[in-house]
């Protein structure tokens, strides 16, 4: 039987220091191709550690191809090539991405690997370096290219009704530099407001600029409207169609209220819609944008949850008549976005197949998401937990009771091998406690049934 050490002062998770000791006995050749493996429940029994943490191991050795399964049979060792082809020990430190590993991910920014239409972005690379060789060796203008942004125009029409003037539209990589040209535009001696929770991107944008944020809380239908009025900042960042992480959708009526007040007292918003084309029931929501008649809001999306966090383009709207202000500030400056990845976005939008791929993407979504409620509802676990907020996009909150803090729970899951977080890690002031957020958007389908287990372990009495 395989025998591992596991000191007590381990560094590491215990799933990840067995996967560590199998994978190095697969390397070495200790372990022999197509040796069999102990069943889970015996080295589990035999290393005094659970059958969660020997699953979760084996998983990823499988994952990686360090192992394969038999069905009826159990875990077999993979034929993997020689030491000489494998990096060393100290090589792979070297190579180690700081970043670590876990068996779920419900925590991340990142979206279903399978889904990325890498198809149709080579096509549209082949086509844009054919078509566009002149175009793409010019230095784009500062607000972007043009062929994007006055797709953007159509998109934004098209999809949520919003009319506006290319002149309005900024492209810039990702939502954290546009929120630092917001800043820049309207002043850093301003007063700005934010949700209380909300996503921690933003506060570390407004703080490295210098600025204190005021935060507000949330209550039921998106950013509280009497401190809103009590406070009375200059700005306040909202995000309306699908609140992070509370997952909250703003009702019409606080719309027009949070309106009325930036109408009355002369005040911007900035409208965070960073999800809103993901929204898996009913129509998108209206933007604020659309309903306002005075000009007082900043628009913003992003390609990161349509596309991909690793593409870092997003895209902002400035209030038509900011647009003087705005170039006489930034025009000798530089596009942050290289024209090839503009270029190529532009003929996805124009051809159809960024409307085809969010349709396609909503559809997965959902279907992760149906599945994971499903396997849910039909565990045991479902007697110790509550599901909340699961319509919009990409996330949900679970509440569940437990002896244990939510640092602890947070602790606890990552040495189960599952990154997630609790709600009460989004808030600056008040907190709702005893509450995971999940973010699903990064599972794969052949996940849920490790999840649901991990999940089981995590808030098990
Ligand atoms: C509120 C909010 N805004 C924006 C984003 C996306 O940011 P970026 O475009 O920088 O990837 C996220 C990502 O999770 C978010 O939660």
């Amino acid at each position: 039987m395989l025998t591992y050490h596991f000191d007590s002062n381990l560094q590491l998770p215990k799933y990840e220091h067995l996967y560590n000791c199998i994978k190095e006995d697969i390397i070495q050749k200790k372990l022999k191709p197509h040796d069999k493996l102990p069943s889970k429940r015996a080295l589990a029994k035999h290393l005094q550690i659970s059958h969660i943490t020997v699953e979760t191991a084996y998983d990823q050795l499988k994952i990686e191809g360090y192992i394969y399964s038999v069905e009826k049979s159990g875990y077999f060792v993979q034929d993997v090539p020689t030491q000489a082809k494998v990096p060393s020990r100290k090589q792979e430190q070297k190579n180690a991405q700081p970043t670590k590993r876990y068996a779920i991910d419900l925590k991340s920014n990142t979206v279903s690997t399978k889904t990325f239409p890498f198809h149709t972005w080579a096509k549209l690379t082949r086509q844009v370096l054919t078509n566009e060789n002149q175009n793409l060796l010019i230095k784009a203008p500062q607000k972007g290219c043009h062929e994007l942004r006055s797709e953007i125009v159509n998109h934004l029409y098209k999809f949520h009704g919003i009319d506006v003037d290319v002149e309005q539209v900024v492209v810039g990589a990702g939502t954290e530099y546009l929120y630092n040209i917001i800043i820049q535009l309207i002043g850093r001696d301003k007063r700005y407001a934010l949700e209380d929770p909300g996503h921690k991107g933003i506060s570390r944008v407004y703080r490295s600029n210098g600025i204190d944020p005021l935060f507000i809380p949330v209550d039921g239908q998106g950013m509280a409207i009497q401190q809103l009025e009590s406070i009375n900042p200059d700005i306040a960042h909202i995000s309306p169609a699908h609140h992070f992480p509370t997952g909250i959708t703003m009702p019409i009526q606080r719309r027009l209220a949070i309106l009325k007040w930036a109408y009355l007292n002369q005040r911007y918003i900035i409208e965070d819609d960073y999800d809103s084309e993901l929204r898996l029931k009913g129509n998108p929501v209206p933007p604020l944008f659309k309903i306002d008649q005075h000009e007082q809001v900043f628009y913003m999306n992003t390609f990161s949850k349509t596309l991909s966090p690793s593409l870092r383009i997003a895209y902002l709207v400035i209030p038509h008549h900011m647009i003087k202000h705005y170039e006489e500030q930034f025009n000798g400056f530089s596009c942050s976005v290289s024209s090839f990845e503009q270029l190529i976005i532009a003929a996805m939008i124009n051809q159809g197949y960024f409307e085809r791929h969010i349709n396609r993407m909503r559809n997965t979504y959902k279907k992760i998401r149906d599945l994971l409620i499903e396997h849910l509802e039909s565990s045991s676990i479902i007697d110790k937990i509550s599901i909340k907020e699961e319509q919009a996009g990409l996330h949900f909150l679970i509440k569940y009771k437990s002896q244990l803090t939510d640092l602890e729970i947070e602790k606890k899951a990552q040495s189960l091998g599952l990154n997630v977080s609790t709600l009460s890690s989004y808030y600056q002031n008040y907190k709702e406690t005893q509450t995971l957020v999940i973010n699903y958007s990064g599972l794969d389908e052949l996940d849920i049934p490790l999840t649901i287990q991990l999940l089981d372990a995590l808030l098990e009495y």
